[in-house]
């Protein structure tokens, strides 16, 4: 069976993207700095590689004998304030590892390596017509800080490495941002915190397809090809939130700030992120063959909330 070794692979988008591997018939390696991740992975019986992208180690060697290769590691990007100095630091993390990940596969007999970027980079999209992926852009929120790590990939696509970039839109999930700014809050009857004035459109998709696109796109991805991956409709983040509210039955209650206090209380970066617009269309990645098990919010929000319920239920 092929291998394909995903690095940022017990993360979030990561965990789902194992899953897909599976049920594709591939055997996924992950990369992960944490024995204890491993350990949990390896009662799995999945292959687990430890090791940092930031040092050298066993795991270059793993790349070069694999046909297939993600990037999904970062460091992270959610959760608490975020000030042009931590962003820094981010950035310069993000291309000393993209740089010491791509480095390892020249020569080697790589098919295809997905690297995942984000629709940040295309900075605040409006809300008219959905962008695609050959619109011109100007970076937002986190986009100006992972702009160099792509701009990056064209050397190495010109030295032929097959890489393709993937661009996901909000992905949607029982875990990670959802859970914290929305679950978690209308569930206990909380306030949701939005922006005052602001109302931004969310190309959503959920997780589970978002593994399953980037997995797709191993054999169906062009070479040095992008692709957005969002699903069907771009939706104001409003109507997001509140059929959260609705599959729970729940009132949701709302706590506007003004965007001067957002920036004081998150940073500038997840300012500007919250406000922008994220419209996209997924023409592309569905001319590729991609067919989506949740196709839009209406079918995708409901499965998570009950999913999520029954985990709390459980603890
Ligand atoms: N979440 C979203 O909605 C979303 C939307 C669009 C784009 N994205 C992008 O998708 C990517 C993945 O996002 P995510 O939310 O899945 O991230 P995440 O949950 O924070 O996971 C980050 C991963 O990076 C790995 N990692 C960090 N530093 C590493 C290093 N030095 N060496 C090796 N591995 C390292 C971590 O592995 P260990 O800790 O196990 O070592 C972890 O698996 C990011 O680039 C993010 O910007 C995310």
């Amino acid at each position: 069976m092929s291998k394909v070794l995903i690095a940022g692979g017990t993360g979030y988008i990561g965990t789902a993207t194992v899953k897909a591997a599976l049920d594709s018939g591939l055997t996924p390696v992950v990369l992960t700095r944490s024995e204890e991740k491993a350990e949990v992975l390896r009662k799995k019986n999945i292959e687990v590689v430890i090791g940092d992208l930031l040092e050298k180690g066993e795991w270059q060697e793993v790349a070069k004998s694999v046909e297939y290769a993600v990037f999904l590691a970062s460091p992270p990007t959610w959760g608490k304030k975020v000030t042009r100095k931590i962003a820094l630091a981010f950035q310069k993390g993000h291309e000393e590892m993209t740089k010491k990940f791509l480095d390892a596969f020249i020569s080697s007999p790589i098919k295809k390596i997905i690297y995942i970027a984000g629709t940040s980079y295309y900075g605040d999209t409006g809300n008219g017509t959905p962008k695609k992926e050959e619109d011109t852009n100007e970076p937002k929120g986190w986009g100006p800080y992972i702009a160099p790590s792509v701009k990056l990939l064209s050397n190495y696509i010109s030295k032929g490495l097959p890489i393709v970039t993937a661009f996901p839109g909000q992905v949607y999930g029982p875990d990670s941002w959802m859970q914290q700014l929305f679950l978690n809050p209308i569930y206990q009857g909380k306030p949701v915190t939005g922006l005052k004035g602001y109302n931004p459109m969310f190309s959503p998709i959920h997780i589970d397809d978002c593994g399953r696109a980037i997995i797709h796109l191993l054999t169906n991805g062009m070479d040095g090809e992008r692709y957005i991956l969002v699903d069907d409709l771009p939706i104001p983040s409003h109507d997001f939130r509140n059929l959260i509210g609705d599959v729970m039955q729940k009132t949701v209650r709302t706590r506007e700030v003004p965007r001067w206090l957002c920036n004081i209380l998150l940073g500038p970066v997840l300012t500007e992120y919250a406000t922008a617009h994220t419209n996209f269309s997924n023409e592309k990645l569905k001319a590729a063959g991609f067919v989506f098990e949740y196709p839009t919010y209406r079918e995708g929000i409901p499965q998570v909330v009950n999913e999520w319920i029954e985990k709390q239920k459980k603890y």
